[in-house]
């Protein structure tokens, strides 16, 4: 592994963010620049690359990119959901979303669809909680989901579409009569 030309003068841009003395410091941008080249995971490979870079030791590498979840350890899905079970998204029904997931697609936690289309992994709170239950999908987020209209965000992603991102539903519009919005 090593960095495209591009994300080499990425790179150089990261590590001249940080004072003299503290270049070590880029580990974390760099590494999510690594895994966005390398099909959203980290091989040991890429850690070591990026830790050469730094001049941190492998050990070091390693020890930041299993502390942070954002961090994939293991190849995923070209589509990565990130369902979020903390309590506000469970009580709004994150639990129909793990269900689609299992019924539409045949993959729990931390599975993978066969056809590497998929990746479910369960997060905590994805800092969305007032359009709860959220799913984070690669960088996106789609919110106030159901079992319905998360089907339909699934399959227009199967068929190689872009699904409107951001909030399913329009609370103002759909809420009942005199109803909070
Ligand atoms: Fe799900 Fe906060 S609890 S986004």
């Amino acid at each position: 592994f090593e960095f495209t030309p591009e994300n080499t003068e990425k790179a150089k841009m990261y590590i001249a963010r940080y004072p003299e003395g503290r270049q070590q410091s880029a580990v974390m941008p760099l590494l999510d620049l690594a895994q966005r080249q390398h099909e959203n995971w980290l091989s040991r490979e890429c850690l070591e690359y990026v830790g050469n870079l730094l001049s941190v030791p492998y050990m070091r590498v390693l020890e930041v990119a299993t502390f942070y979840t954002m961090y994939n350890l293991k190849p995923v899905g070209k589509h990565f959901l990130q369902l979020c079970r903390t309590t506000p998204c469970w009580l709004r029904g994150s639990d129909d979303l793990e269900a689609v997931c299992k019924s539409k697609l045949g993959i729990g936690n931390g599975e993978t669809t066969e056809d590497g289309q998929f990746s479910l992994l369960e997060v905590e709170c994805l800092g969305a909680c007032v359009n709860a239950p959220v799913v984070q999908i690669n960088d996106d987020f789609y919110e106030d989901l159901d079992a319905e209209n998360f089907e339909v965000v699934l399959d227009a992603l199967a068929k190689g579409e872009t699904p409107a991102k951001g909030p399913q539903i329009d609370r103002v519009n759909s809420a009942p009569e005199g109803g909070a919005t």
